[in-house]
């Protein structure tokens, strides 16, 4: 099958032609993101690929449709970016990457967390500046601490596992309970109840409507003050600008991300040359107890070699009129 990678990077060029050697599908590699504007770059190809970040909406939706293609293939887990309703009214197949690495995901919340704790990002400019002084670099043991876990789905599992290693006592939100976390000793709780006795809140829930702005002014007033956020889901889940609030009041200790609500403006792109316009970004950068990685949890060698293994034979499936089990229906 003919398919148009949007978003493409030389890594993905690397890991989708190495898997591409089983599969023989034909594949264009395109630069841009997909947006209403970059769109008229799918004519001709029945299949497009898509990464987080591009743009899946209805108007993008309607003339995709009308270029002929009937394949979209998310080469990613979540699917926030997509309207699913649209694409099901214009008779376009979707399908995704369910999971991929969950441990590459819930090992980057933790090195966020240690990063944060430790503060690994001023030890290290110290020590290459000659400067062995470690005022300023106090942490906490991890051991006995209570970690809150929101969404225990595939990440969520594995970063409940990691944390049992630390020693650290287990707390969780989720409407579905896991039972590999509970036979891990997890308990469950409500959201209040979490947020009033969690040292560490982790988000490894979806972006969804219910869950968009979970993270915000009245939720931040009931944690415990000083707690560490760490957000490796999505940027929406979490109101930017009540995190900033809360960090300058000192109610909220530490924030960890690798999501930011805007992103799709920022990340992925070397913008070293250029002036930041999100004021934003840039107020939340300058908190030295801020650590921002730019969407990377997932970028492991084991993750990019399943992303694509998945997404060529969920493509192979639909090319030969087979039942794809990773179509997302609205
Ligand atoms: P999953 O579907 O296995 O688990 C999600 C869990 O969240 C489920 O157990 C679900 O019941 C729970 N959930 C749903 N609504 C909730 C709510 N309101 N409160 C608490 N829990 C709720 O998904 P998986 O694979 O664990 O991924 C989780 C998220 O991680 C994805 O949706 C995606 O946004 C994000 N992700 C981020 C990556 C990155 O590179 N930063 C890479 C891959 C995923």
């Amino acid at each position: 099958m003919k398919i148009a990678f949007f978003s493409s990077k030389p890594y993905d060029q690397v890991s989708f032609n190495n898997t591409n050697q089983r599969f023989h599908h034909e594949l264009v590699f395109l630069e841009p993101r997909l947006t209403p504007d970059t769109v008229s770059l799918a004519a001709g190809f029945p299949a497009i690929c898509a990464f987080i970040n591009d743009d899946l909406g209805e108007a993008v939706l309607k003339q995709l449709a009308h270029n002929g293609t009937q394949y979209i293939a998310l080469r990613c887990a979540g699917f926030n970016n997509i309207n699913l309703e649209v694409a099901r009214k214009l008779g376009l197949t979707v399908v995704r990457v369910p999971a991929y690495s969950p441990y590459a995901v819930a090992e980057h919340a933790v090195g966020l967390i240690l990063m944060l704790n430790r503060k690994l990002y001023r030890a290290y400019n110290r020590v290459r500046d000659d400067n062995f002084a470690l005022n300023g670099l106090l942490g906490f043991d991890l051991h006995g601490k209570t970690v809150g876990i929101i969404g225990t789905g595939k990440i969520g599992e594995c970063f409940a596992k990691i944390m049992q290693g630390f020693g650290c006592r287990l707390l969780a939100h989720d409407p579905q309970e896991n039972s590999v976390c509970l036979d891990l000793g997890v308990q469950y709780t409500d959201l209040p109840d979490l947020l009033t006795q969690a040292d560490v809140i982790s988000l490894h829930c979806p972006l969804v409507p219910d869950t968009y702005h979970l993270i915000n002014t009245n939720s931040l007033v009931q944690i415990k003050p000083g707690a560490m956020l760490i957000n490796t889901s999505r940027g929406g889940l979490i109101d930017t600008r009540a995190v900033i609030e809360a960090l300058k009041t000192g109610q909220l200790g530490y924030f960890g991300t690798d999501v930011y609500e805007e992103e799709e403006n920022l990340f992925f792109e070397d913008l070293s040359d250029t002036v930041i316009q999100d004021d934003t970004f840039q107020l939340l950068q300058s908190f030295p107890n801020v650590v921002i990685t730019a969407h990377q949890a997932f970028f492991t060698q084991e993750a990019l070699g399943n992303i694509a293994t998945t997404t060529l034979d969920n493509l192979q499936a639909l090319e030969k009129g087979k039942a794809c089990t990773n179509q997302l229906c609205p």
